[in-house]
This record gives structure tokens, C-alpha cells and sequence, in this order.
């Protein structure tokens, strides 16, 4: 991470928990590595996204619905999905640092610096021959950006086959063969890799003796595969059709870094889209159009996605490709589109030997659905939403603000109600105000210190809409309004409120856009 980035990225991690989004979990104990409490505007502001995703999953779709499935699950489902045997991380050590890294993340990284100085070889001659460059035919000609791209796809296929086959040694030769050192102690004395079961353990039942092994549920999916006949049953449902669900996952991640990026207890927000065999390439586009979509429509800067294809598949999969978002600290992924063919129906029905086909009239046969899946994480959706809005604007008076340039529809607040004064009957008319209002929305109260302080937290928290009840408001019944963006101020009714905040900050607005 550039020292820039470095920075941005403390920033965010700070405001999280100054401004009660984030805290780390058991603070006072010390914590507890890669677990987070979302505080007072954390879960209004995940609330909401979680609303979005599931109002555009499941109420702008005919054909999916949700459900929500336990945690607990029996420990058969994870032999069958095969998480028993192949939910592994290649894990590698650094024995001068002693640190402990994921071995195809060392990988990764190195193979992304090597695009990187292509991208700056590419974009320095640019700037050299101007309008007449021709960016593609360069990268195709010029020896060294030639190099640099050719090094990072042989260290990524290498390694991806080596894993892939089981070869841990061939994977580890990879490292040293490209010389990828330890970023703390900069040397490549390396141990052998080995594999890393990521699941947590956890027993059922009151006597030890009697007890059942089971694992907190590293993904929501298979609560929705185990589901899957019950919903096409009860549902009356049709092949396509999906099924959603928001919920905890948990893995017992070795190398969790990067705040609320990567967490041990974590939260999904999965939809399996169970097909015709011979559509998956249709749908595996449909859905990842649509996905990059949902995420373009919160209306950040379209250069920080990109779409990546996967090297190394998962033990389930015959196709996937990541969003990746512009993080502070680079390109990582944020929602992975698989798909999963007919895999984990056919492993369920093996190992619970129930069958889990439908009929095909038009053939006249039993047949197992293939399945398009879409899964993202919330708290890395967080993050990204948090990364892209905190901003230290510089006003035209050569002071500063601190402002979270949330989507109006996602912020924890949609408006305040701020009193200009605490005298002369002011706060009873704003309170009348804040409770007529509050029915309908999030709204915060505050009458504490100057206005102009009580403005500056409101940006901070992102809140759209300050309302300000003045003496005026006593003789005409009209509040100052003030956006947050513009800081512009205007007067208003009171009779007006309910439609100007609903008209900013209503999540239909986002729908629309879909
Ligand atoms: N059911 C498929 C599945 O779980 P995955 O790529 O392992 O696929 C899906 O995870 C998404 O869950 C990722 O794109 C990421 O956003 C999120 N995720 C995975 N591991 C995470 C972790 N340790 N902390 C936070 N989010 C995580």
C-alpha cells in the first residue's frame, strides 16, 4: 500500500469508530482479532444496504425469494459440499518475520505489482506520443511491458495448476522461483505450504459424551440448497428461479487483515439461481451484468470496479468471475458470480439420498437443475461504501469539513432536527416536529453546542438533511433546510418536510435506477 493510500485507509478506520460505525469487538479486553460491533449508525447503515440488496433481489425479481436458514446445520451438508475435504487456505510461513501468510494471496499480489508497472510503462508513454498512441498495439510490442505481463500470467498459472493438482512443493517453487520475498523481513526463507481447514468447529448436545461435532456455516448457500425442494414445492415454483438470503458466516481466516475486509464472523448476502442445464453461460452473463449494475447504481466512480475472471476455481465451480473494487489498499474482490453447475444438488441428494430433481414435461424426464449463484459480503460492502464517501473537502473560506458523501438513500439518518437555540420555546416546536416526522423516518435530535458544530457531525455521519427551527418558524411555520452536499440553505414549509425528505432519501429512487 502506498503511503497515501496508507493514510486514506487510517482515516476510514478511525472515522468508522469515532463516528459509531465500527468498533473492534471486546474493545476493553483488548479485542478479539478480525471481530467488529457495528455501533449506533454501523447498523443503520447496514440495515440499509442489506434492504437495497434484498429489495432489488427479491421484490424487483418475479422469480426469486428469500429465505433464512439456520447456522447450524447437519454436519453431513458440509461432507456433501465438500468443505470437510477441500475449504482449505495453502498457508505458508516466513521463518526470519515468523509471519504467516496465505500463499496464493504472496502470489497474487506479486503478479498484480508486475500489471501495475505495465499500466505506468503503458500510461509514461502516453505522455510521450500523444493523440497517435496506439495503448494495445504498445502493450503487445514493447519488450518490457511485454515481460512484465508475461511474468505475472506464468507465476498466476503456474501456481493455480500446481494447487489445483495438489502439489503443494511445485506451488512453493513458484515463490521461489520468482523471488517473492516476506514484506516484513524481506527474505525468501520460506516453509513448505500446507493446507488449512477454515471452518469452525462446535458441538451440539447437553453431555460431552453425547454431544455432536457440527461447523459454524462458512457460507449461506448450502442452508439454501438444503432448502432448495421445500421452496420449489411450497413455492410452486418454475425453473429459473432463485432463492436469497442474508445471513452470518464464519471462517477461521489465518492471515485477517484489513479491518472489516476480511473478518472471522462475517455476513453474506448469496442468491442461488437454479437453471436449465445448458444455460449456465446465459445466465452466468445475465447475472454478472446485472450485479456490476447494482453496484454502478449507487452512483460512485465507475473506474473503481472491474470485473476478474478466476484462475484458480473453487472446488465447486466451472465458471466465476469477481467485482473487484478499488479499495485503499488496491483492487480486491467484493461479490463473486459462480457457477456452480449441478454440483451441490447432485452431493446433497448422494449424501441425504433424497432426490432433489424436478420434472422436465417437455421431456418427460427428472432433471437436476444447474446453478448460477451471486455472493457478496456486506461488511466488505461497507467498507467500500465508507472508503468512497469519507472526504476532507476544503471549503471556499480555506477551512475544512469532514464530510460522508453517503447515497441518500443508505445513510443511517435521512434528516436532523436541530433547534437554532434552547430557549424561547424552540426545542418543544422541534420536538413536535421530530416526533410527527419520526414515523416515518430515521430522524436524529440535537440541540447541543453552536449550529454550525452540529452541522459539521451531521456531515460526518452523512446525514442528507439538517432541519433548522428558528424564531421564524414560530410566527410562519418555515424551517432552514440544508443539504449536505452543497451545503446550500433554503426555506421551507413544515407541511413541506415529509415530502422533501422522502422525495431525497427514498431507497426507490436506487430501485429505479435498476
Ligand atoms: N458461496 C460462495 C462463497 O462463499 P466466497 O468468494 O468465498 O464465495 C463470497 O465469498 C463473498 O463473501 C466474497 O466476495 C466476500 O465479499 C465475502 N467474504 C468472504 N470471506 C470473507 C471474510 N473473511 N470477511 C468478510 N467478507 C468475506
Amino acid at each position: 500500500m502506498s503511503k497515501g493510500s496508507e493514510e486514506i485507509f487510517k482515516k476510514v478506520i478511525s472515522h468508522a469508530k469515532e463516528y459509531g460505525f465500527v468498533f473492534q469487538s471486546s474493545e476493553i479486553y483488548d479485542g478479539l482479532s478480525s471481530v467488529y460491533d457495528y455501533g449506533q449508525n454501523g447498523v443503520l447503515l447496514k440495515n440499509n444496504i442489506k434492504n437495497y440488496w434484498w429489495r432489488s433481489m427479491v421484490q424487483l425479481n418475479d422469480n426469486v425469494v428469500g429465505i433464512d436458514s439456520a447456522i447450524f446445520m447437519h454436519p453431513d451438508v458440509w461432507r456433501a459440499s465438500g468443505h470437510i475435504d477441500a475449504f482449505n487456505d495453502p498457508l505458508i510461513d516466513n521463518k526470519d518475520s515468523k509471519k504467516r501468510y496465505r500463499a496464493d494471496v504472496l502470489v497474487e499480489e506479486y503478479a498484480e505489482k508486475l500489471l501495475q508497472k505495465a499500466d505506468k510503462e503503458v500510461r509514461k508513454a502516453a505522455l510521450r506520443f500523444g493523440d497517435s498512441f496506439d495503448a494495445e498495439l504498445y502493450r503487445e510490442t514493447n519488450s518490457r511491458v511485454v515481460d512484465y505481463l508475461k511474468r505475472a500470467d506464468s507465476a498466476l498459472s503456474r501456481f493455480s495448476l500446481a494447487l489445483n493438482s495438489d502439489d503443494l512443493k511445485a506451488a512453493r517453487q513458484v515463490i521461489i522461483d520468482e523471488k517473492i520475498t516476506c514484506p516484513v523481513s524481506g527474505s525468501s526463507n520460506w516453509t513448505e505450504i500446507r493446507q488449512f481447514n477454515l471452518m469452525f468447529g462446535t458441538k451440539i448436545g447437553s453431555v460431552a459424551e453425547g454431544a455432536t461435532d457440527l461447523f459454524l456455516r462458512p457460507e449461506t448457500a448450502q442452508g439454501i440448497f438444503v432448502n432448495f425442494l421445500n421452496v420449489f414445492k411450497s413455492g410452486r415454483m418454475k425453473i429459473p428461479f432463485g432463492i436469497a438470503q442474508i445471513g452470518k458466516a464464519f471462517r477461521n481466516e489465518i492471515v485477517a487483515r484489513q479491518f472489516i475486509f476480511r473478518m472471522r464472523e462475517f455476513e453474506q448476502m448469496e442468491m442461488q439461481f437454479f437453471i436449465m442445464p445448458g444455460s449456465e453461460i446465459k445466465w452466468f452473463e445475465h447475472w454478472k451484468a446485472s450485479r456490476l449494475n447494482w453496484h454502478k447504481s449507487l452512483g460512485f466512480d465507475h473506474e473503481n470496479y472491474r470485473y476478474h475472471n478466476h484462475e484458480n476455481l473453487a472446488h465447486y465451480a466451472n465458471a466465476a468471475v469477481d467485482i473487484e473494487y478499488k479499495f485503499p489498499f488496491g483492487f480486491k474482490e467484493l461479490e463473486g458470480i459462480h457457477s456452480r453447475t449441478d454440483f451441490d444438488l447432485k452431493q446433497h441428494s448422494k449424501y441425504s439420498g433424497k432426490k432433489l430433481q424436478v420434472f422436465n414435461p417437455d421431456k418427460n424426464e427428472n432433471f437436476t437443475p444447474s446453478v448460477i449463484e451471486t455472493s457478496i459480503g456486506l461488511d466488505r460492502m461497507f467498507l467500500s461504501i465508507l472508503s468512497e464517501c469519507l472526504e476532507e473537502e476544503t471549503l471556499e473560506d480555506e477551512t475544512s469539513r469532514v464530510v460522508l458523501r453517503l447515497p441518500h438513500a443508505l445513510a443511517p439518518n435521512q434528516a436532523a432536527i436541530l433547534p437554532l437555540m434552547k430557549k424561547d420555546g424552540l426545542p418543544e416546536y422541534s420536538k413536535k416536529i421530530y416526533d410527527e416526522l419520526k414515523i416515518n423516518f430515521q430522524l436524529m435530535f440535537d440541540s447541543k453546542d453552536a449550529i454550525g458544530k452540529r452541522y459539521r457531525r451531521q456531515d460526518a455521519i452523512g446525514t442528507p438533511l439538517c432541519i433548522t427551527i428558528d424564531h421564524e418558524t414560530l410566527n410562519d411555520d418555515t424551517v432552514t433546510i440544508r443539504d449536505r452536499d452543497s451545503m446550500g440553505q433554503k426555506r421551507v414549509k413544515v407541511a413541506d418536510l415529509y415530502s422533501i425528505i422522502k422525495d431525497l432519501t427514498s431507497i426507490e429512487r436506487l430501485l429505479k435506477k435498476l
